[in-house]
């Protein structure tokens, strides 16, 4: 499995901090926001990465990664996104690279406390289809949220829908997907919603119409730091306890994670 980070848009909420860099070199904490998704990824065994950018300062990225290599990655290949049609629109840029593989992809703003091992091994072995993280929050007006059949999370979802006035749920999606090669095809039907984008929400009630979504919930923690509060709230997460913990603990890092060596 291949691991995609979509980290294109403008970041116009984090003016004007991002008027100098790309939002997602921002600093959680101890280290620049892309650190946390590609640690996520390597912690679930997926060492080829995309990272998908955008807007002027995607060069900013070349001088932070590299080749990624001294960050533990087996192969990293960068793609541009003109403007910001969405996270469907980003990810379509990674076809090429996933070359007919399952791919996981992480949204270049999420956090998470834990690790998704279990759902990436999971979703190895699931025939076809996709795989949704959720996560119960108090704000679920600010994501995705799904519909249930019933009381859930442990009841089958019935639809998913982004950002509701009035959420059916507690239970957001988070940025954090698996799918098989169909989503490429899925995403090349979509249609801009209202605010203009190619909704990643679209491509998951696809999945769903076909009947090929599963989900697990997230253990530990999980938040975005697309925003100032939520920024400030990942930081704050982090130097509670850390990210990416595997059995409770912080993975021995590569050379270039640790700030002593940089
Ligand atoms: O964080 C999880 C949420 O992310 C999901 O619950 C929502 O269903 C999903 O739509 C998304 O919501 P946001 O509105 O918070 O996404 P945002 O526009 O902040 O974009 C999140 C990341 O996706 C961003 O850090 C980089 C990437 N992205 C976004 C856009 C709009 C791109 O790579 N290209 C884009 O054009």
């Amino acid at each position: 499995m291949k691991g995609v980070i979509l980290a294109g848009g403008l970041g116009s909420r984090l003016r004007p901090l991002t008027l100098v860099t790309n939002k997602h070199l921002l600093p959680v904490y101890d280290k620049p926001m892309i650190y946390y998704p590609i640690q996520c990824l390597l912690n679930a065994g997926i060492d080829e990465v995309i990272v998908v950018t955008g807007g002027e300062h995607a060069g900013d990225f070349l001088h932070l990664l590299k080749n990624g290599k001294q960050l533990g990655l087996r192969h990293l290949e960068y793609a541009y996104q003109e403007g910001e049609g969405g996270i469907a629109e980003a990810l379509k840029l990674a076809e090429d690279f996933a070359d007919g593989d399952k791919i996981c992809v992480v949204l270049g703003d999420n956090i998470i406390e834990k690790n998704i091992k279990k759902a990436a091994g999971d979703f190895f072995t699931q025939r076809s289809g996709a795989k949704l993280l959720l996560k119960e929050v108090h704000d679920p007006e600010r994501f995705g949220v799904v519909r249930f059949d019933g009381e859930g999370p442990g009841a089958p979802v019935v639809e998913i829908l982004e950002k509701p006035e009035d959420p059916p749920s507690n239970c957001a999606v988070t940025g954090i997907y698996f799918y098989d090669s169909d989503v490429f095809e899925i995403c090349k039907t979509l249609k801009p919603s209202k605010r203009g984008e190619l909704e990643i929400t679209d491509v998951n009630n696809e999945y769903l119409r076909r009947g090929d979504l599963t989900y697990e919930v997230l253990d530990g923690w999980w938040t975005d730091a697309g925003t100032f509060e939520s920024l400030f709230h990942a930081t704050k997460l982090v130097e509670q306890g850390g990210a990416n913990l595997v059995d409770g603990q912080p993975r021995p890092m590569a050379p270039l994670f640790t700030a002593a060596s940089e």
